[in-house]
């Protein structure tokens, strides 16, 4: 299949011609990528099983895994829900349109195929221009994921969408406006006390001054332990990958610094390609040919940015073996960890 590429050039006229060309597609049950707020998503008519179906096998993802349904307006929310509560709609006030995706109980016109077989689905409404106006324009809630393939870092530019799904899609709208780079964050409010499913730019005490007590699933960071001892890898939570060994290390920053140009130079020894994953404040202290900054620690959004397209450069540069710092702050950097240790396999090792 060819994969239609276009731009969005702020030209009303001509955007106007790339949305009714998406409407047809959408329309007609094929797949569109396209920008959003957190990263690019692969779009198709939620309430079409057959689209649904099309964007597991597209991503190479198992069909148990349930689709984001992205939606412009609230009245959509009490279309795909048969049970709205009241501090789900006092999220969706607060946060909407952004960067959060609530849980809910799914209404019967939600076909299963999207919800992976689950009862309740996801639903989010984005802040993104092109995201909100794709929606609108073609009058489909729109199921999407990550416009990636499943298993790698989800993508942040239209580059990453072409490499992955090129030829796999009818279309991507191309807008590389992706401000915040990491995926939403996730809250269920099927059950009892609110939970966080994962974490992203919106935070527990964001959503806690809101709403009241707010849990966080245990599953999302993994436990550090003591000592120089690597975590098991843990493959089945290996998500967001790169094909480079990843092992983030924790501690006191000079530790840290002479820990990772320590086992680097081991690995530059075996004739590995390796690299490093650096801020600017530390960018200076490895005597290292290939050293990825991410940003700044005074500014994590910075980081949050960047961390996918740097995974992503790792593979483009072949590089085998990667040493990286921790983020392991409240906020953001909550986020930052958790896809960073999914990237890593778990494979974490703390040298205070
Ligand atoms: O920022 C985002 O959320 C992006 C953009 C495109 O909107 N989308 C995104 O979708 O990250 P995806 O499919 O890559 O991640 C969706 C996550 C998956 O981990 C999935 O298991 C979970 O949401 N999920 C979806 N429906 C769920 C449900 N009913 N219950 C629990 N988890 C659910
Ligand atoms: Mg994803």
């Amino acid at each position: 299949m060819e994969t239609r590429i276009r731009v969005v050039s702020g030209d009303e006229k001509k955007d106007n011609l790339i949305y009714e060309e998406a409407k047809e597609i959408l329309n007609n049950g094929g797949l569109v990528a396209f920008p959003t707020e957190t990263v690019y998503g692969l779009g198709g008519d939620a309430l079409d099983a057959n689209a649904s179906k099309k964007i597991y096998a597209a991503k190479g993802r198992p069909s148990d895994n349930p689709l984001i349904v992205h939606i412009a307006d609230l009245d959509a929310l009490y279309k795909l829900s048969v049970e709205v509560p009241e501090k789900a709609l006092a999220l969706a006030k607060k946060f909407w349109p952004g960067p959060m995706t609530m849980i809910l109980k799914k209404s019967d016109i939600v076909p299963s195929t999207t919800t992976g077989g689950l009862e309740t689905v996801a639903i989010r409404m984005p802040s993104h221009k092109v995201a909100n106006r794709l929606i609108a324009q073609s009058g489909v809630y729109i199921a999407a994921p990550s416009a990636n393939t499943s298993g790698k870092p989800s993508p942040t530019r239209a580059e990453h969408v072409i490499n992955d799904l090129s030829g796999k899609i009818d279309m991507i709208i191309q807008d590389d406006t992706v401000d915040i780079g990491l995926e939403s964050s996730i809250i269920d409010l099927s059950e009892e006390i609110p939970t966080i499913l994962r974490p992203g730019y919106i935070t527990k005490k964001d959503f806690e001054e809101v709403i009241g007590e707010v849990r966080i699933d245990p599953a999302i960071v993994g436990e550090v332990k003591p000592g120089v001892k690597p975590k098991a890898p843990g493959m089945k939570y290996k998500h967001y990958a790169p094909n480079a060994e990843i092992t983030i290390v924790e501690g006191d920053t000079k530790k840290v610094v002479d820990y990772i140009n320590e086992e680097i130079k081991k690995a530059d020894e075996l004739g590995k390609k390796t690299a490093v994953m650096a801020t600017d404040e530390t960018k200076s202290c490895y005597g290292h040919e290939h050293v990825y900054v991410l940003g700044s620690r005074e500014d994590e959004l910075s980081i949050a940015k960047n961390l996918y397209k740097v995974l992503r450069d790792f593979d483009k540069d072949g590089i085998e073996v990667v040493y990286s710092e921790s983020f392991d702050s409240a906020d953001v950097g909550q986020a930052i960890m958790n896809r960073l240790i999914k990237a890593a396999g778990h494979k974490l090792v703390k040298v205070d």
